[in-house]
């Protein structure tokens, strides 16, 4: 689908964005600074996330990406503004971005696999009963293709003649470079209905991108080409590192290299070099459900062999979670029972502060259930997150009480990693790479055990220093 040239779009000049997280915060405040006469608010139910947003310590954000704090200093208050009113700033924009959470369903139909539309259908609704115009309605949230019926039709049954017009836009930023890759995108997608009014709202969208955005870059799809295109993209670069984390165990059994493996299949242009680096498994919160909601949609659509292919990809990294935890523990003589084992990285990747399905979290709880007394330091989660964290994925389990391990958090490496008996790295942070190993090595028990789960550190030098290292697919 092409632009259109007889399409005359409505020209946009207030804009709503429903959810203030890792996608509403960044994606609205690039538009914000990219096109200075349209007016961006942000909205939440979360009182704390904007009080936060609104804050004058901007480093204390409620999401760290680098370049964000910079915007929000040039932008707050003159066009980009945080907000609990959630009916005024519907009221006022002309296009609405949902961006809210769309985690996986944790009761009834579809439990543990399905994506919850609850929270996108309470915005639908809430839009539908306070609307006193006409609207744009952009899914920017990742959902279940078809989900756009389902907002249409609960905006179409109100008593009002007012029009909406669903897109969908999903989000393909990459957190921990979210702003780079907004200022830049591989592409911007647009789904929307294949009518005149349709096209009308796609190109009104469009035109807000093309302030930054070469037209060559902004695909127009029907809509639910573009759902499913997000769904598609998780899918595909999950399975990437499911991929190259199933050869890193086949590495281990062969005395082959997951690295010159990586180097020697990443040339062949038809494959090509990224996403193929081997680790201790992938996390964040869109890779495993937005899998899991791909499996279910098959099931329910009578395509198990599909379910069955893709369920493939999180069973692999599960896997290779596992097997990391396990490592440690046969490797520190079969038990780490009261052993002081530090986490260096605790987010599920460098340059950000989330956590969300981090490796981290169930390396940690695999190990806390062999009793191990786990040090950790990570350079942007903070303790309640951790505790957080270990509470979800222990199931309420994990107090801290006799025979359980224990968990300590650090502020910085140097105490994380005194007299421990082993080292793990969990997230690729670069100042991991800069410490003074020669001192940590000093001062851990001996052998000093050293478990690089994102193969970051120099093998030769740890060698050299006396450690006892492991590295994924060496
Ligand atoms: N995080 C990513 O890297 C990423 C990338 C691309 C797409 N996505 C998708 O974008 C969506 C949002 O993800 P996120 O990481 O920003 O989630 P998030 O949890 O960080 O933010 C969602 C926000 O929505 C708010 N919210 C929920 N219901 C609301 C309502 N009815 N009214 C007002 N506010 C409400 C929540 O309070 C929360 O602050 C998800 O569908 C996700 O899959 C995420």
């Amino acid at each position: 689908m092409s632009a259109s040239k007889n399409i005359k779009p409505a020209k946009i000049t207030k804009i709503c964005c429903i959810g203030a997280g890792y996608v509403g915060g960044p994606t609205m405040s690039v538009i914000a600074k990219m096109c200075p006469e349209i007016t961006v608010t942000i909205v939440d139910i979360n009182k704390e996330k904007i009080a936060q947003w609104n804050g004058d310590d901007l480093d204390n954000l409620p999401i760290f990406e680098n370049g964000l704090k910079e915007i929000i200093t040039e932008r707050r208050g003159k066009n980009l503004f945080f907000s609990t009113d959630i009916d005024q700033a519907i009221k006022d924009a002309q296009m609405i971005f949902i961006s809210v959470n769309t985690p996986t369903k944790t009761y009834g139909q579809g439990k543990g696999m399905a994506a919850d539309l609850k929270y996108i259908e309470l915005c639908a609704r809430q839009i539908a009963t306070v609307a006193t115009s006409d609207k744009i309605v952009v899914e920017k949230s990742t959902i279940p293709v078809r989900t756009a019926q389902t907002i249409k039709q609960i905006l179409d049954n109100t008593s009002s003649d007012f029009k909406f017009q669903i897109l969908s836009n999903p989000e393909f930023l990459s957190e921990g470079t979210a702003i780079k890759d907004l200022m830049n995108p591989d592409r911007v997608l647009i789904g929307g209905e294949q009518s005149k009014a349709g096209e009308e709202a796609i190109e009104a969208l469009a035109a807000i991108y093309s302030r930054w955005i070469s037209q060559e870059k902004i695909i127009r799809t029907n809509v639910w080409s573009s759902e499913l295109s997000k769904l598609t993209a998780n899918a595909f670069l999950a399975q990437r590192i499911s991929s190259i984390n199933a050869m890193s165990a086949l590495c281990e059994k062969t005395g082959a290299n997951i690295e010159e493996v990586s180097l020697a299949i990443g040339m062949d242009s038809r494959i090509g070099s990224k996403f193929l680096q081997a680790s201790v498994g992938f996390g964040g919160s869109c890779f495993q459900k937005d899998i899991l909601n791909l499996v279910y949609i098959s099931q329910t659509l009578g395509l198990p062999e599909v379910a069955h292919y893709w369920e493939n990809v999180l069973i692999i990294n599960d896997y290779q979670k596992t097997r990391f935890a396990q490592n440690i523990i046969s490797t520190l003589f079969n038990t780490v029972s009261s052993k002081k084992i530090t986490f260096l990285g605790w987010a599920f990747k460098k340059e950000t502060n989330d956590t969300r399905e981090s490796a981290a979290i169930y390396v940690a709880w695999e190990l806390l259930q062999d009793q191990a007394d786990i040090h950790v330091y990570d350079p942007k989660v903070t303790v309640d997150q951790i505790s957080r964290d270990l509470k979800l994925v222990s199931k309420g389990l994990f107090n801290g009480n006799e025979g359980q391990g224990t968990i300590t958090i650090h502020k910085e490496p140097y105490s994380a990693t005194y007299d421990a008996h082993a080292i793990a790295i969990l997230t690729e942070w670069d100042e991991f790479k800069t410490y003074n190993w020669q001192k940590i090595y000093d001062q851990m028990k001996k052998p000093a055990f050293l478990f690089d789960g994102r193969n970051i550190l120099d093998r030769k030098q740890l060698d050299t220093i006396g450690f006892q290292t492991y590295q994924i697919g060496k």
